[in-house]
């Protein structure tokens, strides 16, 4: 391939100004991991099936929704964004958050970028799963490349009020506008709105149960997505911290719309796989989901994907820090998404954390200067100090490429 394109499933993009998918991220693609059977996010996703097979099935008991964990990761901004209703000039677009290929593509940043089509394919139920990409800062919970589940329920009038007449989905008012007190778009009658609430709420619950058991603590957060109206979050006590499980909430109403929908209302929320997974099964570290240990891989051997698992690590090796300070550039923007990308292209699974410890602005020239503090940490075996170093000196100097100067 020429040096203005890119390479990626079997297809050739042209590279702009906006494209910023480093080869370290090129090489997950297509890697499925979620995919693998004994996998510990396989676990978690075929249970999560299960439970939708179990709990929603029609009158002859066969199950009602659709698995899709085949979509390819490559989606357009009208997927991933404009569909949903997202905002111009809202902060997830950004260069910063997002693994753009071209100003048209990118690595979608969630499973949600698939509604629009499925529904237009004319389905009403179904589960969507996948490796979803976001540039983030760099901890034991988070890596640019993680799995979520997505679920979309769409229902007529008759489905949800079933014989009695009197009763609507739709009213008077504007589609695109929300009622004052914010708790459902103007379009929607209020009955419904509550009974498609109550539905998910309560799925949504069983399913907190069906994965960390009958007695698992929970509460309900409002929250907003510029996709659904209301809008809610699933949080549940692990370990006394409250986690956030999932997102959820009604869909908004010109996204059916567009996709032909007239006479339906719908609910729909997504979920994370290794959170549930890093919770489940205690594992300490997200790179854990990457390897290719038989250490780590064999402990999820099980018969039966309910069996309680409990992660025992093969050994905690020891960290190395090392710090990096640098002027950032006067002429060209910075992120610290950037430094990041480029810390885990040249140390890849090494890297454990990377912290920004110190941001100041020299008083007199007004530059300002960062330091981030690099904790490295083999999964597999101790580290030795210089064979650190090679590492930390190769981020210094490939550090330059970001117009920064080292100080
Ligand atoms: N896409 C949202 C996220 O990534 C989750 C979500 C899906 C919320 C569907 C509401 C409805 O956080």
């Amino acid at each position: 391939t020429k040096t203005n394109e890119i390479s990626l499933l079997n297809n050739t993009y042209a590279k702009d100004d906006y494209t910023n998918v480093t080869d370290k991220l090129v090489s997950y693609l297509g890697r499925n991991i979620f995919l693998k059977p004994h996998h510990p996010l396989s676990l978690v996703r075929q249970r999560i099936i299960n439970f939708f097979y179990k709990s929603f099935v029609n009158r002859r008991g066969n199950p009602i929704f659709s698995i899709y964990e085949n979509l390819p990761p490559i989606v357009d901004i009208d997927q991933n964004f404009d569909s949903l209703l997202i905002p111009e000039d809202h902060p997830s677009r950004t260069k910063s958050d997002c693994y753009y290929i071209n100003r048209k593509y990118l690595l979608r940043a969630h499973m949600t970028a698939h509604q629009s089509e499925l529904m237009q394919a004319g389905l009403n139920n179904f589960l969507m799963i996948g490796d979803v990409y976001r540039r983030d800062e760099i901890d034991r919970t988070h890596y640019p490349v993680f799995h979520q589940l997505d679920a979309v329920r769409l229902r007529t009038k008759e489905q949800i009020f079933l014989k009695d007449e009197a009763l609507n989905i739709f009213e008077e008012g504007n589609n695109t506008a929300f009622t004052s007190a914010q708790e459902k778009q103007a379009c929607h009658s209020l009955e419904a709105v509550k009974l498609m609430e109550f539905e998910l709420k309560d799925t949504l619950v069983g399913l907190a149960k069906y994965l960390f058991g009958n007695n698992v603590e929970y509460r309900w957060v409002d929250t907003y997505f510029p996709f659904t109206q209301p809008s809610w979050e699933l949080e549940v006590l692990y370990e006394n911290n409250w986690l956030e499980l999932l997102g959820c909430g009604i869909m908004r109403q010109p996204i059916l719309s567009n996709a032909g929908i007239n006479d339906k209302i719908g609910w729909a929320f997504g979920l994370g796989l290794e959170r549930i997974a890093m919770c489940l099964y205690k594992i300490p570290d997200i790179r854990l989901f990457w390897s290719n240990d038989s250490g780590f891989l064999n402990q999820f051997k099980v018969n039966d994907i309910n069996a309680t698992i409990s992660y025992k690590p093969i050994s905690q090796y020891p960290q190395c820090t090392n710090d990096i300070s640098f002027w950032l550039p006067k002429d060209r923007e910075f992120s610290s998404n950037d430094f990041y990308d480029l810390v885990r292209s040249i140390g890849g699974d090494l890297i454990e954390q990377v912290s920004l410890i110190d941001n100041f602005i020299h008083p007199k020239t007004g530059k300002t200067s960062h330091c981030y503090r690099i904790t490295y940490r083999h999964m597999e075996k101790t580290l030795t100090q210089s064979e650190v170093n090679v590492v930390h000196k190769n981020i210094e100097k490939s550090v330059e490429e970001l117009g920064v100067t080292i100080r």
